[in-house]
């Protein structure tokens, strides 16, 4: 929702690097003449951090060599490693009957502290396309994370198809595609490879520059590889250029020349920092843990992708209602207001599914309870709302008020009682402030009782104003006060200190040497939102009896399964509408389809030709909600004038005439993990010029989206990949080479294409989803080149957290005169009749439609013209 303004200065920690706390001695000087060899693409970074100088630089063996002109290049390191520098050799090779076991040497010492001299490498062939690779200390434990729940079948390979290779007279390995002989991972120099206890570094060279993933950070879909460094630690800021923000998944695509793709994802909950530079080549530093790697073989990035979420966690199927438009502010103090807001957007047409309120609602800012004079008759409102078939959301804070009268705040009182808050170093009560007027203390949602805790907590307040759906904020977790500062420690001031924003690894947070159940808050700092997502997820289930919706701020890999995220604190700005694109498909990466950015940007006031494209664009993030900062002007669509408006009703009727194929494309991610919202990439791996397309989306595999992004242009440029395309306007054929075509456009239209060969499940728009679940079903038939189309239609009661058999699944087929509906599964809840069937692209005149094999009904031709006939059926 927001960023907490930081209100109070730390304790300043000073320059202590890595140096100050090695002994030297131990390396040989580098050979200059090496040096000079290595092109400065490949040079990796041998003094990262920025308090380097040349005698620092070769007191660990390393090349100097500053710029000699102008620093025209900043990020290229000038301390390097020389080639082949000593590092971990390969010791002893055990071949498993599902993988390896070696062990690795150090020869030399590292200059950081603690290096582990003995390491084992233990690599499991999964299955033939996921092999999994981790690096331990096989004398001393070290922290592994719980998330993402991971839980695989037995390894089982018949025809694997990567091979894992131990290279360069055992100095390095390397992970190769069979079919080509593509290398996947590339260690096979580790130079700099370093483990020690708060430093973890290895660097694998990519065979291709087309790189997808690593965030959570605003940047463009592919991501740089022009020395750009991103730094994973969840904190609480708005997204700005190279800073760390809300969410940590170290998960990558990658599409190799050869159009093949594979992933890489490591399993890591400490502080990490990644950098891509054009050798090209990923250089992963970890402050803590292990390293624990998961490679994806493929081949498509679909492949990928479900490979990937084969062992993160597919996502959580949202609830119905979830798809509908959502509309929240901060800053709306009371009811009466809340409810004027809404009734006006309703009067002007625009169908509101769910209204929110943020922390205004809140009694002092304090969890689980409601202001009674200001929000007096919440209850009763929410009730209305479920009467008009609507819904209501709220903010939930994870920190509770810690100086409430004893016994007048169950939240507090009860969790001492249970003694589920974070503890600090000396084992009292963690506090902090957040929004509480004075401090704040912070459940541990690692700890044995933090469900019970949690959930008596949320049944309590569900009691009294009976929710729908919760929004998990703050939960970084973001704090800005430490009363008692914070113990100096390696834990606070480690060895290496990543980039984060502000400095401080406690910057916005708690110490790291606060202590959890699982473990020191330094080793799972990224964990608390994950964990937090965990129970809030299963709680509001089992109170609501029905699948919960949620969206948290603070994200990990897996966390699609619990639920959903928004884009956080994005300003109102152009620029915010286009990241706004790549933020969301890199969720779609992750796993996480459940994801949309506020609607006319929630930081300072917006336009109205912004808000005028970005309501337009938001009618098709998976999760669309209009939400504002407080103090700014008002933003919901009715607020913002007629075109505004008239955008606002058009999107959102297409959207929600598009429900039935947004639900089933979610089915299909829960059981495939395939997207929902997906990147032209994605789709056509075989198309280079889809490689950096980020202006532009689509729905699974049918529908192309490509918003305009300016005010008001007469025509936008809009990339068709090769095939037949349609105009979802006026249905006019658009037959593609692959290739741009200028689009006209005007104020109120987003420009929408449907993809020949798809049968697209329809209904009527209303005010509600209940609404449009009634009406009866249209397909949409969008015949290919060779006359032919297919598509899908899941359907179930779209509330029941396990719907057993209790669902329909249809399949649509259509060729010559025949449009073929048929069932693999019929539910008790079936879907409404299939009433009319448009076929667009040269549709045959005497059309038959076989549904479900009962009937062969003729359908009668209600209009018809060279491209769109339009039939309606005789039941
Ligand atoms: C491999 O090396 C490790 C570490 O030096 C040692 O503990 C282990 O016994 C060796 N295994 C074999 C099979 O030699
Ligand atoms: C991939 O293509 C790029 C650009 O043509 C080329 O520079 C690079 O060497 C190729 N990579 C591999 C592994 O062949
Ligand atoms: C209740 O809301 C009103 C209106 O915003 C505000 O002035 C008042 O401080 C709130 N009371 C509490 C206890 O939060
Ligand atoms: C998620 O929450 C459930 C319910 O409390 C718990 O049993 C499970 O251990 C949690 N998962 C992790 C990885 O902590
Ligand atoms: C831990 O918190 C208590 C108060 O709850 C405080 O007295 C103590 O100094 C704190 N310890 C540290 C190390 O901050
Ligand atoms: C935003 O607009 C509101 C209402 O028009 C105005 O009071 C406020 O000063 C503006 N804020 C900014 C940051 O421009
Ligand atoms: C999942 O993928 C399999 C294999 O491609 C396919 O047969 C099945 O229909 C898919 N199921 C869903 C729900 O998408
Ligand atoms: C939606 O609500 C508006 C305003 O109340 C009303 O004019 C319109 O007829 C309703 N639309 C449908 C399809 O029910």
């Amino acid at each position: 929702m927001k960023r907490i303004i930081l209100s109070l200065i730390v304790v300043y920690f000073g320059n202590i690097s890595a140096n100050d706390k090695t002994t030297n001695g131990n390396f040989l000087k580098a050979d200059p003449s090496q040096c000079l060899a290595v092109p400065q693409n490949e040079r990796l970074d041998c003094w990262p951090g920025s308090d380097g100088n040349q005698e620092k630089c070769e007191s660990r063996g390393c090349c100097w060599s500053p710029p000699n002109s102008v620093r025209g290049l900043p990020n290229i390191p000038y301390c390097f490693y020389q080639p082949k520098a000593e590092s971990y050799k390969f010791t002893n090779v055990s071949e498993l009957p599902d993988g390896i076991s070696a062990f690795l040497e150090r020869s030399s010492k590292s200059p950081y502290p603690r290096d582990v001299s003995t390491i084992q490498l233990i690599v499991t062939y999964q299955s033939d396309s996921i092999l999994r690779f981790k690096i331990i200390d096989p004398s001393n434990p070290r922290f592994e994370s719980p998330f993402p729940e991971i839980d695989l079948p037995q390894p089982k390979t018949e025809n694997p198809l990567y091979k894992f290779n131990i290279e360069n007279d055992k100095q390095g390995f390397k992970i190769i595609r069979r079919s080509d002989d593509s290398v996947i991972f590339d260690a096979s120099d580790l130079s700099n490879f370093i483990y020690s206890d708060q430093f973890l570094q290895i660097t694998t060279k990519l065979p291709s520059t087309n790189i997808y993933g690593l965030g959570e950070e605003r940047k463009r879909f592919r991501v740089s590889t022009d020395w750009k460094q991103i730094t994973f630690f969840n904190h609480d800021a708005a997204p700005q250029d190279n800073v760390n923000i809300y969410g940590t998944h170290p998960f990558y695509l990658l599409v190799e020349n050869s159009t093949n793709a594979h992933g890489v994802f490591l399993k890591n909950s400490n502080g990490l920092e990644l950098v891509l530079q054009p050798t090209p080549a990923l250089t992963y530093r970890a402050i803590g843990g292990i390293l624990d790697f998961y490679v994806f073989l493929g081949p498509t990035p679909s492949d990928v992708l479900k490979q990937y979420q084969e062992v993160v966690g597919k996502p959580k199927m949202p609830p119905y209602w979830s798809l509908g438009f959502h509309l929240c502010r901060w800053g709306i103090i009371d009811l009466e207001s809340t409810k004027k807001v809404l009734q006006r957007n309703l009067d002007a047409g625009i169908p509101i599914e769910t209204q929110w309120n943020d922390l205004d609602y809140m009694e002092d800012h304090n969890d689980f309870t409601y202001n009674k004079s200001a929000f007096g008759g919440l209850p009763e409102f929410v009730q209305e709302l479920h009467k008009q078939g609507r819904r209501y959301a709220i903010l939930i804070d994870p920190g509770v008020s810690g100086s409430e009268l004893p016994g007048s705040y169950p939240p507090y009182d009860r969790g001492v009682e249970l003694d589920v808050f974070v503890k600090n170093s000396t084992g009292q009560i963690f506090i902090g402030k957040v929004w509480n007027s004075l401090t704040t203390v912070f459940p541990d949602f690692t700890h044995p009782n933090a469900y019970t805790y949690w959930k008596e907590m949320l049944k309590e307040f569900h009691d009294l104003v009976p929710f729908d759906g919760a929004w998990i904020d703050m939960n970084e977790p973001s704090n800005s006060e430490w009363p008692y500062g914070c113990p100096d420690s390696e834990l606070e001031n480690p060895p290496y200190r990543l980039n984060t924003d502000g400095g401080a690894l406690h910057e916005k947070t708690f110490c790291m040497t606060a202590k959890q159940h699982l473990g020191v808050h330094y080793d799972i700092h990224n964990l608390y939102g994950i964990s937090e997502a965990n129970i809030t997820s299963r709680a509001l289930s089992e109170i609501l009896g029905e699948r919960s919706f949620i969206i948290s701020r603070s994200t990990f890999s897996g966390q699609g399964r619990y639920g959903g995220h928004w884009g956080g604190d994005v300003y109102s700005t152009w620029d915010e509408l286009r990241y706004s694109i790549p933020h969301l498909l890199d969720f779609s990466l992750f796993g996480m389809p459940l994801m949309g950015s506020d609607i006319c940007g929630f930081n300072d006031n917006t336009t109205e030709p912004l808000c005028n494209r970005w309501m337009q664009l938001g009618a098709f993030y998976p999760f669309s909600r209009n939400h504002n900062s407080e103090k700014l002007m008002d933003q919901d669509p009715a607020a913002m004038g007629e075109q505004v408006i008239r955008s606002s009703i058009k999107a959102l009727n297409i959207r929600y005439s598009l429900l039935p194929f947004l639900y089933t494309l979610f089915w299909h991610a829960s059981k495939n993990g395939s997207t929902v919202a997906r990147p032209l990439m994605v789709e056509f791996p075989d198309d280079p010029n889809t490689y950096d397309i980020d202006t532009a989306f689509l729905w699974g595999s049918a529908l192309l989206i490509a918003p305009v992004l300016e005010d008001n242009p007469s025509s936008i440029s809009v990339y068709l990949p090769k095939g037949r395309w349609y105009n979802f306007y006026d249905r006019k054929p658009l037959n593609s080479k692959g290739e741009y075509f200028e689009i006209a456009v005007d104020r109120e239209t987003i420009p929408l294409f449907i993809r020949g060969g798809s049968i697209i499940p329809m209904q009527t728009p209303a005010n509600t989803t209940e609404e449009v679940r009634k009406s009866d079903i249209k397909l949409l038939v969008a015949l290919d080149e060779d006359g032919k189309a297919s598509g899908n239609l899941y359907w179930d009661d779209g509330v029941s957290v396990d719907v057993g058999s209790d669902y329909t699944v249809l399949e649509f087929s259509a060729e010559g005169n025949k449009v073929d509906v048929t069932s693999s599964n019929l539910g008790r809840t079936p879907p409404p009749k299939i009433s009319s069937i448009e076929v667009i692209g040269n549709g045959n005149q005497n059309m038959m439609a076989d549904i479900l094999g009962i009937d062969r009904y003729p359908v009668k031709v209600i209009c018809g013209n060279p491209t769109q006939i339009l039939y309606y059926i005789t039941h």
